[in-house]
């Protein structure tokens, strides 16, 4: 889906305007010297790794922080929400990152929280609900979601679409999304990407926080890049790439380029033969060979390298340093970001130059291309196909993944 990059939003009078806004938290400081406008009907994506602040600045643009500098204009006033409640009065909707609908109520008394509508003897009034509730949900494309359910019974991108919904439902002028999209399936995204594209046109502006790339850039009239804090990059998907938002992001050159391997061909670590599992698995054979038989020889250079506080950082480290010669990854990137994926990658490639042994179970496709010497391809239990190096890439790889035959070589 492509959308033109600007829809008239240039020529109208900004909705919000922050001016040198500053945070800390004691003596963390978590934003600095952020100034950005946005208009009615503009898409901002708010891009950056974790921990960089997005979410704290969205926390004061809707009220529930106070900023320890700077100053903020919305709606050609002085900002001065006190509280969340202000905020919404003033037309804002935040959705946040959390999941916040009550699992044991249905989805339609969590759509009208806080403000259940009543009949005239004072009892909550659910066909109401139901009606109401109906036309929310197929405003942003969740048709399929039913009023009645009990929210808990819903998947977490559903439970997210019905805390979207209520928050259209509001008709806000300016809407914050934070990680809307993380959950959610190709189909419940593209419902939600409409509803984004006719909310704009109906004026509202919205903010638009999201590690998806493609999303944003498919979605967004400008794209705004935080980094330790601070605004580093004000682009237009137009006129940038995926490459050189990453290295605004991170400071350095994109994590998903394959960089080679260590010349010589070792020897084989492990050989699978014929394995089944007498369930799922059938007649499976692959072999892992080592690159270099190095061992590592400085333990705390790798420790450094690992520091950071990523979690996932930490695991890999324990892993490592109890020195193994295989090690099996399963999905060792989910839900980490661009840049800690950058650091995550650069430790296995380092790890199977020196001599490591590595397989790794992944359903990204850039990761595989990325870090695989090899890779063998499994579609309903059974191994469709070894590819090597040469032939990694998106194409070959997804036809062997929805492949009918058998076990065929390639
Ligand atoms: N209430 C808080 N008290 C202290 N530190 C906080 C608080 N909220 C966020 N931080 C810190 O601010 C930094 C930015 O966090 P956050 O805004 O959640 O980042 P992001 O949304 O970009 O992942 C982090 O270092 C986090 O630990
Ligand atoms: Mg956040």
């Amino acid at each position: 889906m492509t959308q033109p990059a600007s829809r008239g939003a240039g020529s109208r009078s900004p909705l919000l305007t922050l001016d040198t806004v500053e945070k800390s938290f004691g003596s963390n400081r978590v934003l600095q010297d952020v100034s950005f406008k946005i208009r009615p009907g503009e898409v901002i994506g708010l891009l950056g790794e974790n921990g960089t602040g997005k979410s704290t600045l969205m926390n004061i643009v809707a009220g529930a922080l106070t900023p320890s500098g700077g100053r903020i204009r919305y709606a050609d006033a002085e900002h001065r929400f006190g509280s969340i409640a202000e905020s919404i009065q003033a037309g804002i909707a935040f959705v946040h990152q959390e999941l916040s609908v009550i699992g044991s109520l249905s989805v339609g008394e969590n759509l009208f929280l806080g403000d259940l509508p009543r009949n005239r003897v004072g009892l909550v009034d659910f066909p109401k609900i139901r009606l109401a509730s109906r036309a929310m949900l197929d405003a942003i494309g969740a048709t399929w979601i039913d009023p009645k359910m009990p929210a808990g019974t819903l998947r977490a991108g559903e439970q997210q679409l019905v805390e979207i919904a209520r928050a259209a439902a509001r008709k806000p002028r300016l809407l914050i999304l934070d990680e809307p999209t993380s959950s959610l399936t190709p189909h419940e995204v593209s419902a939600f990407l409409s509803y984004v594209t006719r909310a704009r046109t109906e004026g509202t502006a919205i903010i638009f926080i999201t590690h998806r790339l493609e999303e944003a850039m498919t979605i967004c009239d400008r794209l705004l890049v935080l980094r330790n804090g601070a605004i580093v990059a004000d682009r237009v998907p137009g006129e940038t790439s995926k490459e050189q938002i990453i290295r605004d992001m991170t400071g350095k050159d994109s994590p998903f380029a394959y960089r080679g391997r260590a010349q010589h061909q070792g020897d084989i670590a492990l050989n699978l033969s014929g394995i089944c599992d007498g369930g799922h698995l059938e007649d499976i054979s692959l072999t892992v060979r080592k690159a270099l038989n190095v061992r590592m020889t400085d333990d705390r250079q790798l420790i450094t390298t690992l520091s950071g506080g990523n979690q996932q950082k930490v695991i890999f480290a324990r892993a490592l340093l109890s020195d193994p010669r295989l090690l099996l990854l399963d999905e060792p990137t989910h839900g980490v970001d661009v840049g800690a994926k950058s650091e995550l990658y650069e430790i296995i490639r380092n790890a199977a130059d020196q001599g490591l042994s590595v397989i790794v179970a992944s359903s990204e496709l850039p990761e595989i291309t990325a870090l695989c010497d090899r890779v063998g391809v499994l579609s309903k239990g059974r191994l469709a196909g070894v590819l090597e190096r040469d032939r990694i890439n998106d194409e070959t790889l997804l036809r062997l993944a929805f492949s009918e035959h058998e076990g065929q070589a390639c």
